[in-house]
């Protein structure tokens, strides 16, 4: 299993700081083939090492230049940053990024062989026109995107169930996952109100190769809870 931890824009550098190194202590009773991501803001990025993965949240596709307020290539380096998140409903949806948008995004950072997790989801008034509306949307989704990347992991994320506490019902997911499988054949994990209380449940479905997890993810204890359940 995947479990991924996007910090939004929550935590400090010291409270990173903090974070990684009480979920270090805790690490070694993970299973050893699960793998741990974590998406801290930019401003906590650092030389951290342990038994876990730093990605950013986003950049921008550029090695430097004049872009006030983005972060290229250069200032991820520093870091030793190899893995990034994109098409996150938040930055489509509230930062306003277009597909082409995001497939620029991600072509740049395939050329530099970046680990890749690439989020889709649906609004709610899709979902409740049923499977087919769902997969034609998410299928959009790819558009200009390179499915067939070997450093490309896939998150379903549904948006009405980001932060909402209402996370899809199983057989949402199941059936969703399953028919993303038969398109694109990556890692996929799950997104929306993962936690302690349907992690079990929901890393027991078919095709659900792990989560990724804002609010669940912000506490070590949280999170712990979701990775060595
Ligand atoms: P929540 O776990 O808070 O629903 O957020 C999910 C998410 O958007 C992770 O990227």
């Amino acid at each position: 299993m995947i479990y991924a931890a996007n910090f939004k824009t929550n935590h400090t550098r010291e409270s990173t700081k903090n974070y990684l190194k009480e979920l270090q202590f805790h690490l070694h009773h993970k299973k050893s083939e699960d793998r741990i991501f974590i998406f801290p803001p930019l401003t906590a990025l650092d030389n951290y090492s342990g038994d876990f993965t730093i990605g950013v949240q986003n950049a921008y596709p550029v090695n430097n230049g004049a872009f006030t307020g983005e972060v290229g290539m250069e200032q991820l380096l520093e870091f030793n940053i190899n893995t990034i998140l994109i098409g996150h409903s938040e930055r489509r949806d509230i930062l306003n990024e277009s597909q082409i948008d995001v497939a620029k995004k991600f072509a740049f950072f395939k050329e530099q062989n970046f680990e890749i997790i690439y989020c889709i989801g649906e609004p709610l008034e899709i979902r409740e026109q049923g499977l087919t509306a769902v997969m034609e949307h998410l299928l959009a989704q790819f558009e200009g995107i390179d499915t067939t990347y070997n450093k490309l992991i896939v998150a379903y994320e549904p948006i009405w169930a980001i932060g909402t506490g209402r996370s899809a019902t199983i057989e949402e997911i199941a059936s969703t996952h399953t028919a993303l499988k038969q398109s694109v054949n990556k890692p996929l994990l799950y997104g929306g109100s993962v936690k302690g209380t349907n992690i079990a449940e929901i890393s027991a479905i078919d095709n659900v190769d792990g989560v990724l997890v804002g609010g669940a993810s912000l506490k070590t204890e949280t999170f712990l809870e979701l990775v060595l359940h």
